[in-house]
């Protein structure tokens, strides 16, 4: 593992064994659910993440209600949370929705810039060079503001309108983020179309431009090869992952974006790899059930039926 891990490594985060896990749930998990959950419910259940250990959730979007009516009342999740429990943060699309994120006061943001023309219309309703530069001016406020700000540089692998997307695009997007401040790129792989070849090129490339501890990769299992990219992205030296509890999620604009990586399968790996998180598995699993019931259909991953029978649930 060893050897495999130091490929074009540039140190990571703190320490190499160290991966910290972002729990996009809240967000990304439940804004295509067919379940409606109420800004409470998603507290409650932000909280038993943290109470898990997970130390960073995306908790919301300011985003139109009219185009994603799941995350409504975003300020009220935002309004309940013990902002200093763990690393919140929120997605914010333009101007009005950094804005309303800073009225709430969330203190870290989460930029949506896609990788092409065609993603950016069809999810935010700019171009990609309106959507850069708007990221762009937000970024300049936010930095004036004290608020981190992190950027999403989607269908980084594949858009389902353009198709493959060239990795030198996505380091170009990037390297303009970073030049106008965030303070980390997200590289996502939004409808899950990576494979690990493409995984270990892509990563290795962004690593060697801008470090590993600038970056994290956010992945859907569509094609069940998540785990694998992901461990390509921890060869290349990342340690920071998005992942959704009971790998729910999906964009509402990206036809054929299916579940996100499962964040229990994700720490699962992880554990069993030699690396910590801080998570405690039979409080996800906690968790899980609460999402569970706040869906109203079973969720999981593909480590599920394994994991239970690891840390079967305290009996009542
Ligand atoms: N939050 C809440 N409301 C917003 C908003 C925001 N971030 N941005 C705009 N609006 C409101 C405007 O106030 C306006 O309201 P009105 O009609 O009552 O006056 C209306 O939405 C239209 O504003 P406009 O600036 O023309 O937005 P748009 O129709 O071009 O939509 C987005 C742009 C970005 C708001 C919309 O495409 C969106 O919310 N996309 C979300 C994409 C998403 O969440 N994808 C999944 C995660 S990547
Ligand atoms: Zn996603």
């Amino acid at each position: 593992m060893e050897e495999a891990l130091s490929r074009g490594a540039r140190g990571g985060t703190p320490r190499m064994n160290q991966v910290i896990v972002n729990d996009v749930a809240p967000r990304d998990g439940l804004q295509n659910h067919p379940a409606a959950v109420s800004p409470e419910d998603r507290v409650g259940l932000i909280n038993k993440l943290v109470d898990a250990g997970v130390p960073a959730v995306e908790v919301a979007s300011f985003v139109s209600p009219r185009a994603v009516p799941k995350m409504a009342g975003a300020a009220q999740v935002v309004a309940q949370l013990d902002l200093g429990r763990a690393a919140f943060s929120a997605l914010v699309p333009n101007r009005k929705g950094y804005e309303l994120a800073r009225a709430a006061g969330v203190r870290s943001i989460a930029l949506v810039l896609s990788a092409t023309e065609q993603m950016n219309r069809n999810n935010i309703n700019m171009g990609l060079d309106t959507a850069t530069a708007v990221c762009r001016e937000v970024l300049q406020q936010a930095n004036a503001d004290g608020l981190e700000a992190r950027c999403y540089i989607s269908v980084a692998f594949e858009c389902p309108f353009e198709g493959t997307v060239p990795d030198s695009e996505v380091e170009r997007l990037a390297a303009e983020m970073f030049k106008a401040g965030v303070t980390e790129i997200i590289v996502a792989d939004t409808i899950g179309a990576g494979n690990p070849a493409r995984a270990r090129a892509l990563f290795g490339r962004m690593v060697a431009a801008f470090g590993a501890e600038r970056l994290a990769a956010h992945l859907h299992d569509t094609r069940a090869l998540a785990l694998a990219n992901v461990w390509e992205a921890l060869a290349s030296g990342i340690r920071k992952f998005d992942a959704s509890l009971g790998g729910l999620g999906g964009c509402p604009f990206a036809p054929g974006a299916a579940g996100n990586l499962a964040t229990e399968d994700l720490v699962s790996m992880l554990h069993q790899s030699g690396f910590q998180t801080g998570i405690d598995l039979r409080s996800l699993l906690d968790a899980l059930q609460l999402l569970a019931s706040l869906v109203g259909t079973p969720v999981g991953g593909r480590a599920l039926p394994w994991l239970e029978s690891q840390y079967p649930a305290e009996p009542p």
